[in-house]
């Protein structure tokens, strides 16, 4: 039998979905011990239920006032105002939904009436209201913060959807958004999970690379530390080649120049992905270049020899094969239809052609195989690089670009190709790179890896994602977490031009809006919600809200969560560490929730404390 209600008062005004409820009593405890439960009195926040035949509609409490009687008769001596009971306690409720026949759903196919009564809302029905719908497989993360009662989490609803965490720094987050994952892998689909399905978490801070986190262990778990400071290699990310070798990430990578540099890229990586297939190509190209430059009419540039040696040079050709080049034809006047070698004598070119005993004297032959040799040994990053250099040289010796708006992004592709080659691997496709959970750390990246990286790898999985589901059904799914998320998804990028914003935002605004078809979600935490793209925040379908305090982030939660009411929108910025209203289409009510603290398992996010540390020292 389930326990009468405790009754408290009567509805003495409707309004729309705001009711008044005069109170019985003052019934001013914040809790009531009721027939062994331990529930929730009339307070800011909390459910009561208001009786109506069969039906109990579920509201909470926004606001309460106290009303006094009038001194009517305007006496001294029969004054009553003012004391125990002349003193009326009114509330005004919000109406959220209603309990039929054992369910709670939301609708506003009932209104309260006056005269209804209002109770405290049981321990069972505060079960239907949290509570999942039958046969519905949940996570346990945390007890409700007003009714103490257990709060699950729908595994399908909120898994397979786009999440989003926010809350101040030191608010709870990381330590949220590896609960979530903690407990998704404590779940019975443990084993299923693990083989139908990747997770990638995007760790600016490395604050996920302990041995432990998640609670898996090095078989089902990578950690790619990639560190572009320390020379020794650590594991490198795995990037398919096509995605490395993009002229839309180059240019990127290396904040070319729209207007020159963009092209020059766009050009350069199209034959080199098409035409340079090996190192016989490689090496029969470039000669090409140095014979048309030789015998080039007056209309090759005046440095284009020089730039095509110090290409070699940049390639690793070593001195004494260029000295054919260098002795015989840098003082040469260029445009006669002879040149002659230094000696006087031998003719190197003759009509407009190079003689036998040029080949022999200018080494051709030579060259051309150490070309071949060097690009044959070099890894698939310099194999580009060593194109781009003699790329530089054809560009500019038909003067058709000038090798001045160059150059400058030649130091730039030295160094990013230098960090490249420390953290990334090139691989033609990407089986087995990947384990269930791979955790990659950028906290020993540079800052141009810090911001390509996210990208180049999202784009990647994603990609290959869409690939293989289109068409098919989704037998496997993706997880693409990104901590501290404000990163890179914020609109507005300090110091870098156009082309890196369309490109990321272009990328992320794609999986949010495309991906849930695809299995692939994605999961954002960020401590500044404001900064972020509106239109990735507005693709949300789940929301744990954290501590914030700050202005405009709660403006554009209120402008993009249609799931949050203004009640417990206002109690954002007074949340306490690690509490959190989650609210979302996994949802039936926003609700406020402590999150779990796991005792040994977390994220390494810790507030230092000081004086221990002081202490110790
Ligand atoms: N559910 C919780 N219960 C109790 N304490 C918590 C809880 N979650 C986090 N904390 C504590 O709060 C502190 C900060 O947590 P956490 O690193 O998760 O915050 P954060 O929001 O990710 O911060 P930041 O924005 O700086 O990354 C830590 O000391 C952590 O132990
Ligand atoms: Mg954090």
């Amino acid at each position: 039998m389930t326990n009468p209600s405790k009754k408290l008062g009567v509805i003495v005004g409707v309004d729309g979905s705001v009711s008044q409820v005069g109170m019985y009593s003052m019934s001013n405890d914040s809790q009531l011990l009721w027939y062994g439960d331990i529930l929730t009195g009339p307070k800011i926040g909390a459910f009561l239920t208001i009786n109506q035949n069969d039906v109990k509609i579920i509201a909470t409490v926004s606001s309460e006032k106290v009303i006094d009687q009038q001194n009517t008769v305007r006496s001294v001596e029969f004054d009553n105002r003012f004391h125990k009971d002349s003193i009326n306690r009114v509330i005004t409720l919000k109406t959220k939904g209603v309990i039929e026949e054992n369910k709670f759903q939301l609708t506003s196919q009932y209104v309260p009436m006056v005269g209804n009564e209002v109770t405290l809302t049981t321990k069972e029905e505060l079960d239907l209201i949290f509570g999942l719908e039958s046969g519905e497989y949940s996570i346990y993360v945390g007890k409700s913060l007003l009714e103490g009662q257990p709060i699950n989490i729908p595994i399908n609803k909120f898994f397979a959807s786009h999440i989003g965490i926010f809350g101040n720094t030191g608010s709870g987050k990381s330590n949220t958004l590896h609960k979530l994952y903690l407990e998704l892998f404590r779940s019975k689909y443990r084993s299923s999970i693990l083989d139908c399905s990747q997770f990638f978490v995007i760790d600016f801070n490395g604050e996920y690379t302990g041995d432990k986190t998640f609670e898996l262990d090095s078989r089902n778990k990578q950690i790619f530390e990639i560190d572009t400071r320390s020379a020794e290699a650590g594991q490198k990310m795995p990037i398919k080649k096509s995605y490395l070798f993009d002229p839309d990430i180059l240019s990127i990578l290396f904040d070319a120049r729209p207007a020159t540099q963009v092209p020059f890229l766009r050009n350069a990586l199209r034959t080199f992905n098409n035409s340079i297939t090996d190192e016989e190509k490689f090496a029969e190209i470039e000669l090409g270049l140095l014979r048309s430059i030789i015998i080039g009419t007056r209309s090759v540039s005046g440095d284009a020899l020089e730039n095509w040696i110090k290409a070699a040079e940049a390639v690793g050709i070593i001195p004494d094969t260029l000295e054919g080049l260098k002795g015989n034809l840098t003082n040469i006047i260029y445009g006669n239809l002879e040149i002659r070698a230094s000696d006087g004598q031998t003719l190197i070119v003759d009509q407009g052609q190079i003689t036998l005993d040029g080949e022999v004297t200018l080494k051709l032959d030579e060259l051309k195989s150490k070309l071949s040799l060097r690009y044959k040994e070099a890894s698939p990053i310099y194999k580009l690089s060593y194109f781009l250099e003699f790329q530089k040289v054809y560009v500019s010796a038909w003067k058709s670009t000038n090798i001045e708006f160059i150059n400058p992004l030649f130091h730039r592709i030295k160094s990013a190709f230098e960090s490249l080659e420390k953290v990334v691997e090139i691989k033609e496709d990407l089986d087995d790179c990947f384990k269930p959970m791979n955790i990659i750390s950028l906290v020993h990246a540079n800052q141009e890896i810090t911001r390509l990286m996210p990208m180049l790898l999202s784009k990647m999985i994603y990609d290959e994602q869409k690939l293989y589901v289109a068409g098919n059904e989704v037998n496997q799914t993706k997880h693409l977490i990104i901590d501290e998320a404000h990163n890179i998804l914020n609109a507005e990028y300090r110091n870098n031009g156009d082309d890196w914003q369309d490109y990321r935002l272009s990328v992320f605004e794609e999986i949010i809006k495309e991906g849930r078809k695809f299995g692939f979600y994605l999961t954002l935490s960020s401590q500044r919600p404001a900064d972020i793209s509106p239109t990735i925040m507005s693709q949300l379908h789940n929301y744990l809200i954290h501590r914030l305090v700050n202005e405009k982030d709660l403006k554009m939660l209120e402008n993009t969560m249609p799931t949050l009411d203004k009640n417990s929108y206002q109690m954002i910025p007074s949340l306490g560490q690690g509490e959190a209203i989650i609210t979302g289409n996994a949802m039936q009510v926003p609700v406020f929730v402590k999150v779990e603290r796991e005792e040994t398992n977390r994220p390494k996010s810790d507030d230092i404390i000081l004086t221990k540390l002081w202490t110790e020292n």
